[in-house]
């Protein structure tokens, strides 16, 4: 007998979809295919030489510690660490209790469904967010409610309306999830209006905030914007994820959250039946890293990289995408992508077929979306690539807007009997 394993599974497991984004970049694997689709950090910028000497000293020194389990709380010296890293920036009331070490960034966001989410909560996010954080909530089967990014970040007049209609419902959501710094995928940082008024609308309603900060140290134009952390002032409104990932190393899988006591107790417990602790072997590394003090210089240098690698994106798309024909993109100030606005008759979802063929990739727009719309659109990554990618790469994709403009026009033509 084989056994119906669907009939076996929890509701929220059969809640699970399969990453749309999964399935096509199994599709830009090819080695012919130029890749702006994934998010990854350059690897010219892992600092391997630093690392295989402290990985030497910690085997010698502390081999009893590093490869034993450890605290689920976190190292205690790494953390000690990240309180100097957090102070430096305006974050004076930090102190090691305000902070959990996690498996990086994507184990804290199914920490935040584990912790808030009961089936049917609302969730705020934006329209579009990050496909992994839709992901976790979507698992702890949250109602997702979208609200629009303008340039300077959340709609927050359209934001307010939301609220009046969810509070008549009682539906007031926990929390709410935003990306403040160099957006993923639009690119966009949230002005210090915004932010100012989304801090407020959450102590009027009693929501928190859950500010995901990947880029917030990759800003490459323009003056930084305090954090929501930094606004909150200790008040506990602000629950902020940082991860090692982009200014680091992202295989290490290390990130650490920063919150209230009391909340951060609570994922503690949560963190628990998950993974005992996050590795203490690559904590033992980070902690020595940012104790040489290399983690600003590290940080500075990916800036250098980065910002030549978006600056020639943007210069690239201006030369090959066709003008006057309302394709638009993000300009950001930081982070590691930019998000590409097509006519809303020309569907990038279908564009991708024609751009896999053209051997280059991007991720369609339209995985962002929790509302099902956002098919004209697309996020390039702009890290990863070399100089000679991104010119070849923007070039063909230029090549199949300006075909699928024609495209358009020819049938619309045709419709129109001309
Ligand atoms: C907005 C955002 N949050 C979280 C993550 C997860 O990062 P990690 O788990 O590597 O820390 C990413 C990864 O790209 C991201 O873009």
């Amino acid at each position: 007998m084989s056994l119906d394993f669907e009939a076996l599974y929890s509701k929220n497991a059969q809640n699970l979809k399969k990453s749309v984004i999964r399935e096509l970049l199994k599709l830009t694997n090819k080695p012919e295919i130029i890749s702006f689709a994934g998010g990854l950090p350059a690897p010219c910028t892992f600092p391997v030489e630093d690392i295989k000497e402290i990985v030497g000293k910690v085997l010698d020194q502390e081999y009893m510690k590093a490869l034993q389990y450890g605290a689920t709380e976190g190292d205690v010296g790494l953390k000690e660490e990240l309180v100097k890293f957090l102070k430096e920036r305006n974050i004076p009331w930090i102190t090691p209790d305000h902070l959990l070490i996690t498996t990086a960034s994507q184990q804290a966001l199914d920490m935040v469904g584990k912790v808030f989410i009961d089936p049917g909560d609302s969730v705020i996010v934006g329209l579009p967010s990050y496909i992994g954080a839709l992901g976790a909530f979507n698992a702890y089967r949250a109602n997702l409610i979208g609200i629009p990014l303008l340039l300077d970040g959340m709609d927050v007049a359209y934001f307010k309306k939301t609220l009046k209609e969810l509070n008549l419902k009682k539906k007031i959501p926990k929390f709410v999830y935003v990306i403040p710094d160099f957006q993923n995928p639009a690119g966009i940082t949230f002005s210090l209006k915004t932010r100012k008024e989304l801090l407020s609308l959450a102590h009027e309603y009693g929501f928190i905030i859950i500010e995901d900060a990947p880029y917030r140290e990759l800003r490459y134009n323009g003056k930084a914007v305090p954090s929501l952390l930094e606004l909150d002032k200790g008040e506990g409104m602000v629950l902020t994820l940082f991860t090692f990932s982009k200014i680091f190393i992202p295989g290490f899988r290390l990130g650490w959250i920063a919150g209230h006591p009391d909340l951060i107790s609570k994922f503690v417990i949560a963190k628990q039946s998950m993974d005992l602790c996050t590795p203490p072997f690559t904590q033992c590394i980070a902690r020595e890293y940012l104790k040489k003090g290399e983690i600003n210089n590290r940080i500075r240098d990916n800036i250098a990289l980065y910002k030549v690698k978006k600056d020639l994106m943007l210069e690239c798309l201006d030369k090959e995408m066709p003008k006057n024909a309302g394709v638009t993109w993000t300009k950001p100030e930081g982070g590691l992508f930019l998000f590409t606005y097509l006519p809303e008759s020309i569907s990038a979802d279908e564009m991708f077929h024609d751009a896999i063929k053209e051997n280059v990739a991007y991720v369609i727009g339209s995985a962002f979306y929790c509302n099902g719309k956002g098919h004209n659109t697309f996020r390039l990554n702009f890290s990863y690539p070399s100089h000679q990618e991104i010119r070849e790469g923007i070039k063909r994709l230029g090549n199949c807007v300006k075909k699928k403009l024609t495209g358009t026009k020819r049938s619309a033509s045709a419709c129109q009997g001309d």
